[in-house]
């Protein structure tokens, strides 16, 4: 069984396209609702979340766990991979969204860093690609850093949304979380900006009021197809993941499971309910 963590509701915009991409597989989904949004949490209180929601899905079954939450993932992966993974669950894999995004921004095989000096490493054809994310995220320096390694010549602009992840997980209306985003937009400097990251996996829940207020030649990655492609190709490496139980999917969330069912709904992202975890 291949689990999936976010700390709300914005995971299951991965899932879905998990869902669809591997239709054969049964599906375990996590949202930590009851200590969402983690952008505004200490590094320590993510990895100490993250680390228990992963384990309840291990212990529930799952072999693998994607970490839907770029937050979770640029905060807490390596440390769960290297410091807790051996030795609580040696046989299982913890996998995040950022290495997928990584390697679709800059066109370079994770394990495959580009040299230290890029021929287009050059002010003139610096390609500017905007990055939208949580304050956690951005702070972390994860994208930047990663991309920077690979593929020099893309200039990263990073634009933080404060408040966006509260406004979708509290159920906010179109016209209060269309203003946010406008908020953000009407900061940013877009020339040259071609192509942008929605990366924060509740974003794609608002996509339409990115589009609304983005150029209409900026053209937005779709995270979650990038991240379900790649986890095809590496169930295809690791068959050993592959589960062999009837498809289903399950939806488990440590908040109020008729709270999160309604704005879930009302998002039209899910078509079963949450069941209550502790
Ligand atoms: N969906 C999470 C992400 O991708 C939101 C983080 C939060 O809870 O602040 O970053």
């Amino acid at each position: 069984m291949i689990g999936v963590f976010d700390s709300g509701s914005g995971g299951l915009t991965i899932l879905n396209a998990l869902k669809k991409q591997l239709p054969n597989q049964k599906f375990l989904y996590l949202g930590d609702h009851g200590h969402a949004p983690y952008g505004h949490r200490s590094n320590e209180q993510i990895v100490a979340l993250t680390r228990l929601g992963v384990d309840h899905l291990m212990h529930e079954g799952c072999s693998l766990v994607i970490l839907a939450c770029n937050t979770a993932a640029a905060i807490a992966l390596r440390t769960l991979q290297q410091e807790w993974l051996p030795t609580e669950h040696p046989e299982k894999r913890v996998l995040g969204v950022l290495v997928p995004m990584v390697e679709a921004i800059t066109n370079v095989p994770w394990a495959q860093q580009s040299p230290a000096s890029h021929p287009e490493d050059n002010k003139q054809n610096k390609q500017r690609v905007l990055l939208f994310a949580t304050s956690k995220t951005i702070e972390s320096g994860a994208y930047v850093e990663e991309i920077a390694k690979r593929a020099p010549h893309v200039e990263l602009v990073q634009k933080a949304c404060p408040g966006l992840v509260d406004a979708i997980e509290g159920g906010a209306g179109t016209a209060p979380l269309q203003g946010l985003i406008n908020g953000y937009i009407s900061e940013l400097d877009m020339y040259g900006i071609e192509t942008a990251v929605l990366g924060c996996t509740h974003f794609p829940l608002v996509e339409k009021l990115f589009k609304a207020a983005l150029p209409d030649t900026v053209k937005l990655y779709s995270q979650a197809d990038i991240v379900a492609s790649s986890l095809k190709n590496y169930l295809e490496r690791h068959p050993e993941f592959i589960s062999a139980d009837t498809p289903s999917t399950t939806l488990l969330t440590s908040g109020d499971p008729r709270i999160v069912d309604r704005v879930s709904k009302r998002l039209g992202v899910n078509e079963q309910s949450f069941i209550m975890y502790q």
